[in-house]
């Protein structure tokens, strides 16, 4: 990797992202069970996503797959297009995305804003359908992509494996009873799961899905419907939660008014989760630091109806 690379990639900071408590707005936890979550939006790109993005682009670049000015190249339905966008105008490196067409119109100009180059997939084939053009694009190219494949990366939960999970066990001093987290690339939940089963064999690992194949949950897989993405390992959730859309919306409506901070939706599936867990082990008497993470803002979707009373 040239020199110059090598130094930019250090100057950029990702993660270390504040670690919020908000048993504080749900009393009904009482004082045994908290709730707290990682405030992804403080990093630079203000998603959970740029933890991927930069481990993907960093691997990249230290082994060559960049060379010669090879574009970047993925499906994303947004959060991991921003990552590799911003990442990519910081260092000098092209990127091309697929992305489903009903993307958001906010979205699409932040993209474009960092001058990505912009393929449309049919809205109603979801994130799965920018996945085969992408893969329809490979098989027809002759070395000018580079496919980042954030479904098939082992980046993709090694960033979270190295950051996210040592960042938690540390920030609630190792008192950490449980994780639970959506699947989407499933990158965060197995990556934090891994390394927290490490740090204390005791924790609860649950993953949360969306309750079905049509859902509101920006980010979400309903895997049994889905491309299962390669990374996926369901060997390593304890458990499971389905959420329907509704309820995160719900808790995301919740947190915003009884807690003062906005959520993006599958934040606030994952709220969700973590409440209906909370509530369970407070029916069973019992204590616990339940974890969680916050994906984006709130502000990403303020054009979405769902805010509304
Ligand atoms: C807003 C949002 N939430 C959740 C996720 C899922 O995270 P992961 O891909 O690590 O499973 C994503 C991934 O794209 C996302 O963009």
């Amino acid at each position: 990797m040239p020199a110059t690379a090598a130094r930019d990639l250090e100057n950029i900071k990702v993660g270390n992202t504040p670690l919020l408590d908000v048993s504080f707005a749900f009393p009904e936890l009482g004082d045994k069970v908290k709730i707290v979550a990682k405030a992804e939006w403080a990093n630079p790109g203000g998603s959970v996503k740029d933890r991927a993005g930069y481990f993907i682009i960093k691997d990249a670049l230290e082994t060559g797959k960049l060379a010669g000015g090879r574009i970047l190249l993925d499906s994303s339905s947004g959060n991991t297009g921003i990552a590799y966008a911003w990442l990519g105008a910081r260092l000098g490196i092209k990127v091309a995305l697929a992305v489903p067409g009903s993307i958001a119109r906010h979205r699409r100009a932040i993209l474009e804003a960092y001058g990505v180059e912009l393929f449309f997939t049919d809205p109603l084939e979801g994130s799965d359908g920018a996945i085969r053009e992408v893969r329809l694009m490979m098989q027809a190219e002759t070395g000018r992509y580079w496919y980042a494949d954030q479904y098939s990366n082992p980046m993709t939960w090694r960033a979270h494996y190295e950051t996210t999970g040592p960042e938690i066990f540390e920030q609630t001093d190792g008192q950490v009873t449980h994780f639970v987290a959506g699947l989407g690339t499933s990158g965060t939940f197995v990556g934090v799961g891994r390394r927290l089963r490490e740090l204390k064999a005791s924790v609860r690992l649950v993953s949360m899905e969306p309750d079905g194949p049509m859902h509101g949950l920006e980010g979400l897989k309903h895997m049994e419907t889905s491309i299962i993405p390669a990374i996926y390992d369901d060997s390593v959730a304890d458990s499971r939660i389905a959420i329907a859309t509704e309820e995160a919306q719900e808790a995301a409506r919740a947190l915003g008014r009884k807690g003062g901070i906005l959520l993006g939706p599958s934040g606030g599936a994952n709220l969700a989760a973590a409440l209906r867990l909370g509530r369970d082990l407070v029916a069973q008497g019992r204590e616990a630091v339940i974890a969680t993470v916050f994906c984006d803002s709130g502000e990403r979707y303020l054009g979405e109806r769902f805010w509304a009373p």
